[in-house]
């Protein structure tokens, strides 16, 4: 299991050189403006609506993974009084932790596999954050969940805002049903979109069900799941996008009445 994780943390390292260059400048300048989110694709309508309804008011917030921190940071903006970020990339890290001294945000970044969190962080979050790509480098949805349940205070809610499983299926990626691993030979450049010659990585296909089981067993209660028809990659090329969900968001709480036994 250690090699699969390994492999993902030197894949993750190298794809962070790419995405630095098509956005690192972008980013740095951009957090210098108190003002800055990048949730500002045509598509972030339907988050910010959702983000609107909760209150991240004097909360501590985390997002697991959190890539280089962009996603965290705009969060900030809700008026959490304290934000931190885990990731197991070294690289994306070093980068977030850059961010949030140009940002000047209470924001704090912990290299880590997100499976092995350690327990002084438990029941430390309000909230935590899941988006975009995060899901599907976890072999076990019930271990990862179990770990975000773990680090959830009583009543403490998640959002997570994903790429459906269906939209891989359009990405040529993997039947709906096979877990894989599936690996990236040519790279995770999906902001600049250079090839290069990637390093072993592992990646798994959840099925919706899958997701949604391993939330209940997990003892996070799922209050709103929507789905949309949002290409969040935007790649994909076909006529058929409309008629399948491609995206969604599920809004949970902790509760933990649901790990009990019910006899
Ligand atoms: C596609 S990004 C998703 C995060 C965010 N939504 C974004 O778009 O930047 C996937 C992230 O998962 C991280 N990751 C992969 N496996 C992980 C693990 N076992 N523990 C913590 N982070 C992990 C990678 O380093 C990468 O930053």
């Amino acid at each position: 299991m250690s090699d699969i994780f390994e492999g993902n943390r030197a894949a993750w390292n190298q794809a962070l050189k790419y995405h630095q260059m098509a956005r690192g400048q972008h980013l740095s300048t951009g957090f210098e403006n108190p003002h800055f989110t990048t949730f500002n694709r045509d598509y972030d309508h339907v988050l910010l609506e959702k983000l609107n309804q909760l209150d991240l008011n004097g909360k501590t917030i985390a997002q697991i993974p959190c890539n280089n921190g962009r996603e965290l940071l705009s969060l900030m903006r809700y008026g959490a009084k304290e934000a931190i970020g885990f990731d197991i990339s070294d690289a994306a890290i070093q980068q977030a932790r850059q961010l949030a001294q140009i940002a000047k945000l209470n924001a704090t970044f912990t290299q880590a596999n997100a499976l092995e969190i350690p327990t002084e962080y438990n029941s430390r979050f309000d909230f935590i954050f899941i988006s975009q790509g995060s899901l599907q480098w976890f072999p076990c949805l019930d271990e990862y969940f179990g770990v975000i349940s773990r680090l959830l205070n009583d009543a403490g809610q998640i959002l997570i805002f994903e790429i459906h499983p269906f939209a891989y299926f359009f990405d040529n990626v993997t039947s709906y049903f096979a877990k894989g691993p599936y690996n990236y030979p040519k790279g995770l450049d999906y902001f600049g979109n250079i090839e290069y010659d990637s390093s072993e990585c592992f990646w798994f296909m959840h099925k919706m069900s899958d997701i949604i089981n391993a939330l209940r067993r997990s003892s996070i209660e799922i209050m709103e799941f929507d789905e949309y028809n949002i290409d969040m990659d935007g790649n994909l090329d076909t006529d058929l996008k409309d008629k399948f969900p491609l995206s969604y968001i599920i809004v949970g709480k902790k509760n933990s009445w649901l790990a009990m036994p019910t006899n």
